[in-house]
């Protein structure tokens, strides 16, 4: 088990605009994916947290980049969910703007997590996203999350249903369980791949 999942963690700063990123001196890991998909659930999971990461009762809460520093080596960085409808249109765009710059251009990010709902049939958003970070070049990682919801054999039939639509094999991916644990020590070291 890597070094920086067990050791301290701590809540660095909000950013809301480029200018305001850290100094990128150190390896970062970006969470993505649907409002109330489970991103902030799954960061807790991953440092052995409860309530580090503020687990939201209403979806579209995180509006920054929220950045966090395990053991004083790894940025974590929890983004805003995307396909909340509600949220006001102009809202939407300047999010559109600083995460597609910070993605494409952050120069310390070493994998851009994004996680998906195993439970549901393939979002067009979540397919756009993996399709932009491949053509982007962007490392990146798929999550299917939730796994504690179904069955052993839906679990497998909804994974290879998301695989075949998002193009990926079952080793570019990670079933996981903020709720259990499942797939914890698997998505770790594949992120250590990726730091390394
Ligand atoms: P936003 O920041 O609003 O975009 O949401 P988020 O993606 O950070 O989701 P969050 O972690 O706040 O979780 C949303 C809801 O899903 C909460 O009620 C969580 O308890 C629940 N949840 C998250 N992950 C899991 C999981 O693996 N299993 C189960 N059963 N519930 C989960
Ligand atoms: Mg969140």
């Amino acid at each position: 088990m890597s070094h920086w999942s067990q050791g301290q963690i701590s809540f660095v700063k909000s950013v809301y605009k480029t200018a305001n990123l850290p100094d990128p001196d150190l390896p970062e890991l970006a969470f993505a994916g649907r409002s109330n998909v489970g991103k902030s659930s799954l960061i807790n999971k991953l440092v052995n947290r409860r309530n580090l990461v503020k687990v939201s009762s209403r979806p579209g809460k995180t509006q920054a980049l929220n950045y966090f520093l395990a053991s004083d080596q790894v940025y974590l960085v929890d983004l805003p969910g995307y396909g909340y409808a509600k949220v006001p249109r102009k809202l939407k765009n300047d999010w559109q703007g600083l995460i597609s710059s910070y993605l494409t251009n952050r120069v310390s990010l070493c994998c851009v997590v994004v996680i998906i709902d195993i439970r549901h049939e393939l979002k067009a958003l979540d397919l756009e996203l993996v399709t932009w970070l491949r053509s982007e070049g962007v490392p990146h990682l798929v999550v299917y999350t939730k796994s504690d919801k179904l069955k052993r054999n839906q679990q497998q039939r909804q994974a290879a249903l998301l695989d075949s639509g998002l193009g990926i094999r079952a080793d570019e991916r990670v079933l996981f369980s903020a709720k259990n644990g499942e797939g914890k020590e698997n998505l770790i070291s594949k992120l250590d791949q990726f730091l390394a």
